[in-house]
């Protein structure tokens, strides 16, 4: 099905025989077409929202009816390559991001390694931003190395400076938007156009893959770019809700067979309840995050100003290196940043962190909800090189009133600040 198929038709016979030719979703506009890709009013008697079709075992009409099914990847055959509620997620997705194809698979962490074995064979050289998702680099490291797969790191923000690092083998390079943990941004279009002018002397074009999930297709377009291949951690804000495990990876056709073929390779299959999930939550994807961005606006320049923090990274905030790409490529920012604190004990971090209300303690990011964490930077970088020089802590603001938060936030700081110096003379 293309994904024009995915906009839902006029909803009776005597309204089709008049109407005029629909939209489609090449002319809606974003808010539109969350509002209605991927449904699909003749299998739902009615109902605005999908059936969640759960299943193990489909049963066929006919051995031909079966042998049908088996052609192509639409075809609804075995559970585990997805049923009819898989498909709208993924046919949905792929219609944001302006892909031909998109696959959902069991977590953002599946979407990139699904990502990774679509492409990269032993005997490949791979760049990998030092920014990207530390369970990303180290099942690089690991699985990837392991299979004679040469893994080179490089600075996110190195930009057309990558040409240097590019070799006839060179498969795939790995980006992320922005860095994990320190927010740097990608010159991205300088990176595609350094990838592209060496393409010819490879074997095969090197495949640019980004990580999309802090500002998802709604504030980023890496297709429109150059990039060949996007993934999503669909937990985060696309289910919006903590309350399931996703992941999609979407691409243009040249490269959609090979992801498809690796996610059923690599049994990544989604669970129709959580593609369920993740379709309802794309519906109110586009308020979410502008409440986020806002909230996370109005704190992060809050803590800009306080004594205690040295920094604040978020690429929405001037103050930021890369604010002037954030300008440029993206149209807005979510919820997530890290503040970088003055120097002070782990104990007073641990402190102020403990006495947070309204932040949970916790992994994960992208729900309702306020959370907080202590990061270490990415193992293999350097703090020091970085200029980070106090502990660091991430944030992600939800939509809870951000004078709350703020409130919230300010009880807290007072565990940074230094101890008063003991008085001479003691006290009186
Ligand atoms: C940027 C990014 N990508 C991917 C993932 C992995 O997503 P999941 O937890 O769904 O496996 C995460 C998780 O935190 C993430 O932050």
């Amino acid at each position: 099905m293309t994904p024009t198929a995915t906009l839902p038709a006029p909803s009776s016979p005597a309204e089709s025989a008049q109407a005029v030719p629909g939209p489609t979703p090449a002319t809606l506009r974003p808010d539109t077409l969350l509002a209605h890709v991927g449904r699909c009013r003749s299998s739902t008697q009615g109902a605005v929202n999908p059936a969640v079709v759960r299943a193990s075992t489909v049963l066929f009409d006919s051995v031909a009816a079966m042998r049908s099914a088996q052609q192509g990847y639409e075809g609804f055959r075995y559970g585990r390559y997805g049923t009819p509620t898989t498909r709208q997620l993924e046919q949905a997705y792929a219609t944001l991001e302006g892909a031909d194809g998109a696959v959902a698979v069991s977590s953002g962490f599946a979407a990139i390694v699904t990502a990774l074995q679509a492409f990269v064979r032993p005997g490949d050289h791979i760049l990998v931003s030092d920014g990207v998702y530390e369970p990303a680099r180290r099942f690089c490291l690991t699985r990837l190395a392991e299979q004679g797969v040469e893994v080179e790191f490089f600075p996110p923000r190195e930009g057309a400076a990558i040409a240097r690092r590019l070799r006839p083998q060179t498969r795939l390079v790995y980006l992320e938007a922005p860095s994990s943990i320190t927010f740097e941004l990608h010159d991205v279009p300088a990176i595609v156009d350094a990838v592209r002018q060496g393409d010819g002397m490879r074997p095969a074009p090197t495949v640019l893959l980004l990580d999309n999930t802090w500002a998802t297709s709604l504030f980023y377009r890496p297709l429109d770019l150059g990039v060949d291949v996007v993934v999503q951690a669909a937990t985060k804000y696309v289910v919006g809700h903590a309350d399931a495990m996703l992941g999609l990876v979407a691409a243009r056709d040249t490269y959609f067979p090979a992801l498809r073929r690796a996610a059923i390779d690599g049994g990544f299959s989604a669970s129709p309840d959580d593609a369920y999930l993740g379709l309802r939550g794309l519906r109110t994807l586009s308020v979410r995050l502008e409440r986020h961005q806002r909230n996370a606006l109005a704190v992060a320049s809050w803590l800009e100003r306080r004594p205690e923090v040295e920094r604040v990274l978020y690429p929405a905030l001037p103050s930021h290196p890369d604010h002037a790409i954030w300008r440029r490529d993206f149209r807005g920012a979510s919820g997530l940043f890290s503040v970088v604190l003055k120097p002070v004990t782990e104990e007073r971090v641990v402190r102020f962190i403990d006495s947070l209300h309204l932040f949970g303690i916790g992994f994960c990011w992208g729900g309702y909800e306020s959370l907080v964490s202590p990061e270490p930077v990415q193992a293999g970088r350097d703090p020091a090189t970085l200029g980070l020089n106090g502990p660091l802590v991430r944030l992600h603001v939800g939509l809870e009133d951000p004078a709350d938060l703020i409130a919230d936030l300010e009880g807290a700081l007072r565990h940074l600040a230094p101890a008063p110096a003991a008085t001479v003379g003691g006290a009186v």
